[in-house]
């Protein structure tokens, strides 16, 4: 009877544990990455992206003389940035934001026109707020890298 009560509560136990860790488990938010789409989706938001920077009025000098490849590589680099910056399975292939950016001169300006096209495409693709503000975090951490010319 003794060893019937000892089984018992050591089923109990093992219960009671797997009981809170599936919870633990299930309570585990999604990573961004996940959250956003995923690889198909966070492709469409930067080439869409992309395109309006190519084609803005004043950061679009910027990218004059990139020809087909170029644009496609910057693409390529941009996607795995942020897919590797959520937490997706991507390998980040460009050189680090301060090395690319540094001698450009870039204005904050400008770095608010880039950061709005892209407030606009996650505004388009119908992105929640939630992941929508995590990921325009993301990318203020690289504000500092790039912008050189502050109030300008
Ligand atoms: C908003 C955050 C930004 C991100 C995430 C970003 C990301 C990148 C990446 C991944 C590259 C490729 C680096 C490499 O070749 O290894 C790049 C290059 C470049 N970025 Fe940015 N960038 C940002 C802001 C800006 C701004 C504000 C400007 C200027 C208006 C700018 C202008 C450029 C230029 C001119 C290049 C070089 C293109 C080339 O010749 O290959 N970027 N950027």
């Amino acid at each position: 009877m003794k060893n019937l009560i000892s089984s018992f509560n050591k089923v109990a136990l093992v219960s009671i544990f797997l009981l809170a860790t599936s919870t633990v488990v299930l309570a585990q938010e999604k990573s961004l990455y996940e959250r956003l789409g995923g690889y198909e989706a966070i492709s469409a938001v930067v080439d869409d992206f992309a395109d309006r920077l190519f084609n803005d009025e004043v950061v679009g000098k910027r990218f004059f003389g990139m020809g087909d490849d170029s644009r496609a590589g910057f693409k390529q680099k941009n996607i795995n940035l942020v897919c590797a910056a959520t937490g997706g399975p991507c390998k980040i292939i460009s050189r680090s934001a301060k090395t690319t950016h540094q001698g450009l001169g870039i204005k904050a300006s400008e770095f608010d026109i880039v950061a709005g096209h892209l407030v606009d495409v996650l505004n388009k693709f119908n992105v929640p707020k939630k992941e929508h503000d995590e990921l325009m975090a993301i990318i203020g951490t690289l504000r500092p890298d790039i912008v050189e010319k502050e109030g300008e």
